[in-house]
């Protein structure tokens, strides 16, 4: 069962606790926690009218969406792994993720960008969280609380709070990344970060071979990757009764070595289904050349540009694949 609590151990709103604090980002946004079905606590978003996780297990979804398709084991006996956390939040994606590789005695660079510091602070306050991590990850997520930064046995990061699309340009032009995550909220609440430029922005810092992966399955974020020349598959769910027809998404920068990159059978090609998608004007992109639209207006350049294409309609094509299916 969903619970839900505006108030925090220490008595405040979520909302109040960051008025307590000196405003560093332009975001009045309300958080309200929730507990998830695995035990895991997670947030919802009042601005974004959103929530970070799926309500089945932020910790769960953390594994299922982003760990298992990174396929740690590739990258046994490599010297160091270069990641990059896009929209870090509470930080599950990268505390699983290290949790992994500090496992697998596998040394890493990580960056990560993210708006807003209170998610991390809220989580590293409440000990579902803080249990759930290894001494040394909550060391690092500690460190990056505190100080943006950590340097240790395990490796070496880097926070850099902002506006994403901004922040990306401060990663210095030399440094490329094997891993990708990137876990914004639905491209249709925060097109910005889903934008064809962002996405560009984001392949130029892939490492030959690295991958993006991203729980979203949209026609236009699978469309803007494949323009970029990535290959592009699916991500399979693991739970056999889900509804769901995909994780989301694997971009690979150059070939993909099924032997070796698919030994987790994370990934599948995409089906007739989902590549009929792509023939839609779902696969129009979200657009933000000068990288500062709001959502409002790129979600409008988007209509815009749907109202006038020739592409086939999303509803015919879900009659197709889902009403025949129900029939
Ligand atoms: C779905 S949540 C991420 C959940 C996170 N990965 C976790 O495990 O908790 C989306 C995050 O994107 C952040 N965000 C929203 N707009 C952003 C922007 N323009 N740049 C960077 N981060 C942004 C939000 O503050 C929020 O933490």
């Amino acid at each position: 069962m969903l619970h839900q609590f505006l108030i925090l151990n220490s008595g405040v709103t979520l909302h109040n606790l960051k008025e307590t604090k000196n405003t560093i980002f332009q975001n009045d946004d309300t958080l309200t926690l929730q507990e998830t079905k695995d035990g895991s606590i997670s947030l919802k978003s009042h601005t974004f009218n959103e929530s970070f996780h799926c309500l089945s297990g932020a910790h769960k979804e953390s594994i299922d969406k982003f760990l298992r398709p990174s396929e740690i084991d590739c990258y046994r006996g490599i010297d160091k792994l270069n990641i990059l956390d896009v929209c870090v939040g509470m930080g599950y994606n990268s505390g699983s993720l290290m949790e992994s590789l500090i496992n697998n005695s596998i040394y890493f660079h990580w960056w990560g960008l993210e708006l807003d510091s209170r998610p991390l602070k809220i989580a590293l306050g409440h000990t579902k969280f803080s249990s759930t991590w290894s001494s040394q990850v909550l060391e690092n997520f500690k460190q990056i609380d505190e100080n943006s930064h950590w340097v240790n046995k395990t490796g070496v990061g880097k926070m850099i709070w902002g506006d994403a699309r901004q922040t990306i340009k401060r990663i210095h032009k030399n440094i490329f990344f094997d891993l990708i995550l990137l876990d914004a909220f639905s491209p249709q609440q925060c097109p910005q970060l889903w934008s064809e430029e962002f996405l560009t922005a984001l392949f130029s810092k892939l490492s030959t071979n690295g991958r993006l992966i991203t729980y979203s399955r949209a026609a236009s974020v699978r469309s803007s990757l494949r323009r970029q020349g990535l290959t592009i598959k699916s991500i399979i769910p693991t739970d056999s009764n889900s509804q769901a027809w995909s994780y989301g998404t694997i971009a690979f920068n150059g070939e993909v070595d099924a032997d070796k990159q698919h030994m987790q059978k994370a990934w599948k090609d995409l089906s007739d289904m989902e590549e009929e998608h792509l023939c839609t004007i779902a696969a129009i992109p979200y657009r933000d050349p000068s990288g500062k639209s709001t959502a409002l207006e790129i979600n409008t350049r988007r209509k815009i540009e749907q109202k006038q294409s020739t592409l086939k309609s999303t509803s015919s094509w879900k009659k197709r694949w889902f009403n025949a299916k129900n029939t």
